[in-house]
């Protein structure tokens, strides 16, 4: 199971609308995925449309046991190969801007739990869907992931944002998770007319190399339309949607790529990845993600 957290710092850049893209390409390609709402705005929950649960992912960060992530996990209203271990409002409540270690590990527990015995056919792939904070709960995800996906939009701050956020990345990297990659930085909303819009990506690149994904989201009223439907992108027929469901197709490819390539340093070139500090699972397990990796990256 790979396990991507999606982020930012900043509020409405594209976060959840990412992660569902992304869960949208995977079930795709026929790999059966997870989507942890870490959000206590629960965007993620109401898009995916699953049934009422007895738990949330609130008791999931309390009491990391099998029986409270079995009732926090339901099936979306997707598909059977998309569950969601499902967001309330008092998720709030446990997002403390200075949470000690051991409460800060309970979502990797879980997912651990998730790995080792899994309920059904086990997960390709886990995505995180985090709020707009470096609270307990962006840092919970980036400490269970095995890579990280920042997201902005093409703004005269992106680049002061997503430097703060891979700082971010590089001290959980260093402190608790060697296994943490920064899988990229995806420009989302972006208008290909907009003289700005291009001048930022430009500004991007130039911070941040290879790091900026070759291709970025563009903004596409079909995104709000299949949202509000409460329907993947892959599966909204307009041209407008099929061109973004290609572009999650790659997004998916490179953040694959990301757990097989290296870890991406913070000035966009690659390093060899550092040994695996215990078993680390590669997407080869995983054979509908391993041919995505392969036959669209290369
Ligand atoms: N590429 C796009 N084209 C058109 N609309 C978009 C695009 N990306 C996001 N949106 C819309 O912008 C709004 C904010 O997006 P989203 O909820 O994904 O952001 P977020 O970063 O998760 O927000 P938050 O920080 O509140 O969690 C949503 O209404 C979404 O439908
Ligand atoms: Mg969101």
């Amino acid at each position: 199971m790979h396990t991507v957290a999606v982020l930012s710092l900043k509020g409405g850049v594209g976060k959840t609308t990412v992660a569902l893209g992304i869960a949208s390409a995977a079930l795709r390609r026929g790999a059966r995925a997870l989507v942890a709402d870490l959000d206590p705005q629960g965007n993620a929950t109401a898009t995916l449309d699953p049934p009422m649960t007895e738990a949330t992912l609130t008791d999931v960060l309390e009491t990391p046991r099998r029986a409270v992530i079995e009732q926090a996990l339901a099936p979306s209203g997707w598909s059977d190969e998309l569950d969601v271990l499902v967001s309330s409002e008092d998720l709030e409540q446990l997002n403390e801007p200075a949470p000690d270690n051991r409460r800060m590990n309970n979502l990797a527990r879980a997912l651990d739990e998730l790995r080792a015995k899994p309920r059904d056919r086990p997960y390709e792939l886990a995505i995180l869907d985090c709020p707009p904070s470096l609270g307990r709960l962006t840092r919970s995800a980036l400490l269970a992931a095995d890579s990280a996906l920042l997201v902005t939009e093409p703004t005269m701050y992106a680049v002061s944002g997503a430097e703060r956020a891979l700082e971010a990345i590089e001290a959980i990297r260093t402190e608790h998770n060697p296994r943490l990659r920064a899988a990229g930085v995806l420009v989302n909303r972006m208008r290909t007319r907009s003289y700005e819009h291009q001048y930022r990506i430009q500004e991007l690149r130039e911070t941040f190399g290879r790091l900026v994904m070759p291709t970025a989201i563009p903004d596409r009223l079909a995104i709000q339309q299949a949202q509000g439907a409460c329907t993947p992108i892959h599966e909204w027929k307009s041209p407008g949607a099929q061109e973004i469901a290609l572009t999650f197709n790659m997004v998916l490819a490179k953040i694959l790529r990301s757990n097989r390539a290296g870890r991406h340093r913070l000035d966009g070139t690659e390093q060899a990845a550092p040994p695996a500090p215990t078993e680390v699972e590669t997407t080869s397990q995983f054979p509908a993600l391993r041919e995505l990796a392969e036959r669209e990256i290369g």
